[in-house]
C-alpha cells in the first residue's frame, strides 16, 4: 500500500540532502573547481550529490589507508580530492579504481586531473564470471590486494536482477577474504548484488536507502580462528 503523504516527505528529504550534499562538495574549493564544469557538461554524473558526498565525507572521517572503487567515473575525482585532503594532513590514503572498457579507461585518464596522480591508481582490467554458491560473481581479475576500508560498488555491468537474478558484482566476496579488519561498502542501486551479498555474507549488516537507491555495507572484522587441542 502507498501513502502519498510519507512519499511526499521522503521525496522533500532527498531534495534536501542533495543540497545538503552540494554545498559541502562546493565547500572543498578545489574540488569544486574541477567537479562544477563537469557536473554542468553532463545531464548525468552517475552519483547524486548526497551519495558523492557520503563516500567524501566517509573517506575523511573513518580515514582508510585504501579505498577501492568498483566502476569509476565522477565519484573517482570526488574520493580523489577527499584522498587528497586526508594526505595533506598526514594520513596515507589510496583510491584504486577498477575499469574494464578502454573506451571509458580513456576518457577517464583525460579527466583526471594531474594533482590527483598520486591519490587514484586507475586500473585497466578484464572481468571474469566465478559460480559462488549458486550466484555468479563477476570481478575484475587484476584488482590489488590491500586491507581496503571503503569499497564502493558501482561496477562492472551485470545483466539485471530481472534478467538473471544470479549474478552479482563480487568482487566485495574477495575483500572480504583479504581483510583483517571490519570495512564499509557503499553500493549505488545494484539490487541483484545488495541481496546476493544478504544471501552469501551472512555476517553483513545492511542500510538501504529506498530515496537514493543506495546501500550501506558494514562487513564486521572476521572472528578468530581458534582451534582447541
Ligand atoms: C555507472 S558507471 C560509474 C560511475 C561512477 N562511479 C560515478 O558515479 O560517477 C560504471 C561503468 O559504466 C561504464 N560507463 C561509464 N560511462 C558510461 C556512459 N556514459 N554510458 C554507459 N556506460 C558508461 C564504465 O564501464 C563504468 O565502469
Amino acid at each position: 500500500m502507498k501513502y502519498p503523504k510519507y512519499e511526499r516527505l521522503g521525496r522533500l528529504r532527498k531534495y534536501l540532502q542533495e543540497v545538503h550534499g552540494m554545498r559541502r562538495l562546493k565547500a572543498d574549493r578545489e574540488l569544486w573547481a574541477v567537479l562544477d564544469p563537469i557536473c554542468k557538461a553532463s545531464s548525468s554524473t552517475g552519483c547524486t550529490f548526497h551519495e558523492m558526498y557520503l563516500l567524501y565525507s566517509h573517506i575523511l572521517r573513518k580515514k582508510p589507508a585504501y579505498v577501492l572503487e568498483l566502476g569509476p567515473g565522477v565519484s573517482t575525482i570526488v574520493m580523489g580530492y577527499a584522498a587528497k585532503k586526508l594526505r595533506a594532513s598526514g594520513h596515507a590514503c589510496q583510491v584504486v579504481t577498477m575499469e574494464d572498457i578502454p573506451f571509458y579507461y580513456e576518457d577517464l585518464k583525460k579527466l583526471l586531473p594531474a594533482e590527483l596522480n598520486d591519490c587514484v591508481q586507475l586500473i585497466l582490467s578484464p572481468t571474469e564470471d566465478r559460480e559462488v554458491n549458486g550466484f555468479i560473481a563477476r570481478r575484475y581479475v587484476n584488482k590489488p590486494q590491500h586491507e581496503y576500508g571503503l569499497v564502493f560498488i558501482d561496477g562492472p555491468e551485470i545483466p539485471s536482477q530481472k534478467e538473471d537474478p544470479r549474478y552479482l558484482d563480487g568482487d566485495i566476496l574477495d575483500v572480504a577474504e583479504w581483510n583483517k579488519k571490519p570495512f564499509t561498502a557503499y553500493l549505488d542501486c545494484r539490487i541483484g548484488t545488495r541481496d546476493a551479498i544478504k544471501a552469501l555474507l551472512p555476517q553483513a549488516v545492511i542500510h538501504w536507502d529506498r530515496q537514493h537507491m543506495f546501500s550501506r555495507v558494514t562487513i564486521p572484522a572476521p572472528s578468530l580462528d581458534v582451534h582447541e587441542t
